[in-house]
């Protein structure tokens, strides 16, 4: 993002050599331009992470509080980016773990962390002080995003309203190395988020941005079972409901197959209505945050459907709302 902004300016620049040439012989109107230009891309890199953090990759979903009396667990008002969301066997986790305050706060929080600390946690999965991060906190998706996306959700972050919520170590009843040995190097560098104009492509960026695969693909003594990859059927029991992770794979009869483009964009635009929040939906709520992934941009939409027309269609059939045992 950084650099094609760079790209963008040299361009630019280069078009007009007589605006440089004036610029450049008279010094405080440069720095001012320079502070301006500086102010813009600033704020062009947070609107780009406050987009992705609340409604592509689930930072806010998961570090925030949410309110399960409202369809979707809507994020509760004031408490985004504190953490405290707990994270348990529900989540087939062997322990406890709880989201971390990623507010500015500078006790409890990340605000004294450097950014290149901040990219090594959400990428690498490794904490400021060395310690390894439950993979819950989808970082392996992560690593694969541009440096430019993940700097600017750093960017935003940043501008989060500072919160002291201190949150409760985690218990794990296994060592992590036995649930996850490997961490993923860092190739922050060298990923690019692929053109628009391959959409397909695209649309994989995405839904590795957003992480659908881990709750839609069903999981096996703590792995996810790959073969049945977008099939569904992680059972989520959150006590006063029950629900089973969809079939997003392109099959007919179990999947969404038969589902057009039109009606793949219109299910989420269908979540933008603020009067589904109003009331408890009981026994039928669901987790999947569509409050949030609702005000994706129709375009990223469309080209999530896309890219899911091109995984393995896998029969599996799910029950979306299981009678209680
Ligand atoms: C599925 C839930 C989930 C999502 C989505 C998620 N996180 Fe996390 N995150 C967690 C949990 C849980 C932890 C703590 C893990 C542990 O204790 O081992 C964590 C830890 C972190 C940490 C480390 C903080 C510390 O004090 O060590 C940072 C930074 C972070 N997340 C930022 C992000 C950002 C930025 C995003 C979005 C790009 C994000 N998270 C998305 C659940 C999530
Ligand atoms: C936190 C877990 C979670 C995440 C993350 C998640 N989903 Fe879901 N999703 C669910 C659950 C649970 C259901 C079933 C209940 C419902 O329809 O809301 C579901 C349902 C769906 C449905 C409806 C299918 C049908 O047959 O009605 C679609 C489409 C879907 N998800 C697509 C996605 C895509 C695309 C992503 C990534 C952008 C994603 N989901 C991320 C949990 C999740």
């Amino acid at each position: 993002m950084k650099t094609s902004y760079l790209i963008v300016c040299i361009f630019f620049l280069g078009l007009l050599p007589v605006t440089t040439l004036f610029i450049s012989c008279n010094s405080s109107d440069k720095s001012s331009n320079d502070k301006a230009a500086k102010e813009d891309s600033l704020k062009i890199k947070i609107e780009r992470g406050r987009y992705l953090a609340y409604h592509v990759s689930g930072c806010i979903d998961c570090h925030s509080q949410r309110d399960y009396k409202k369809f979707s667990g809507l994020i509760i008002n004031g408490s985004e980016g504190k953490g405290g969301e707990v994270f348990n066997e529900i989540y087939s986790i062997p322990g406890v773990v709880f989201a971390r305050n990623i507010t500015p706060d500078t006790v409890n929080g990340i605000g004294k962390w450097t950014d290149e600390e901040i990219a090594r946690a959400i990428t690498r999965g490794i904490s400021r002080n060395g310690d390894t991060l439950f993979p819950i906190m989808p970082y392996p998706h992560y690593n694969q995003m541009s440096k430019g996306d993940i700097y600017s959700i750093i960017a935003f972050l940043r501008t989060l309203k500072p919160n002291n919520n201190k949150v409760t170590e985690r218990k794990l009843f296994v060592p992590l190395t036995t649930v996850y040995p490997q961490l993923p190097s860092s190739m922050l560098e060298y990923n690019v988020k692929p053109d628009v104009s391959d959409i397909v492509k695209y649309g994989a960026y995405m839904v590795n941005s957003a992480a659908c695969m881990d709750c839609h693909t069903p999981m096996e003594k703590g792995k996810y079972q790959m073969d049945k990859l977008f099939s569904g059927g992680f059972v989520f029991n959150l006590g006063t409901f029950i629900v089973t992770t969809a079939n997003i794979t392109p099959d007919t009869a179990t999947g969404i197959g038969k589902w057009t483009e039109e009606m793949f964009l219109d299910k989420f635009k269908h979540y933008r209505d603020p009067s589904l929040y109003v009331s408890d939906p009981g026994k039928m709520n669901s987790i999947m945050p569509w409050s949030l992934f609702a005000k994706m941009d129709d375009f990223d939409i469309k080209a999530i459907y896309r890219y899911l027309r091109t995984v393995p269609a896998v029969n599996h059939h799910v029950d979306k709302y299981p009678p209680a045992k």
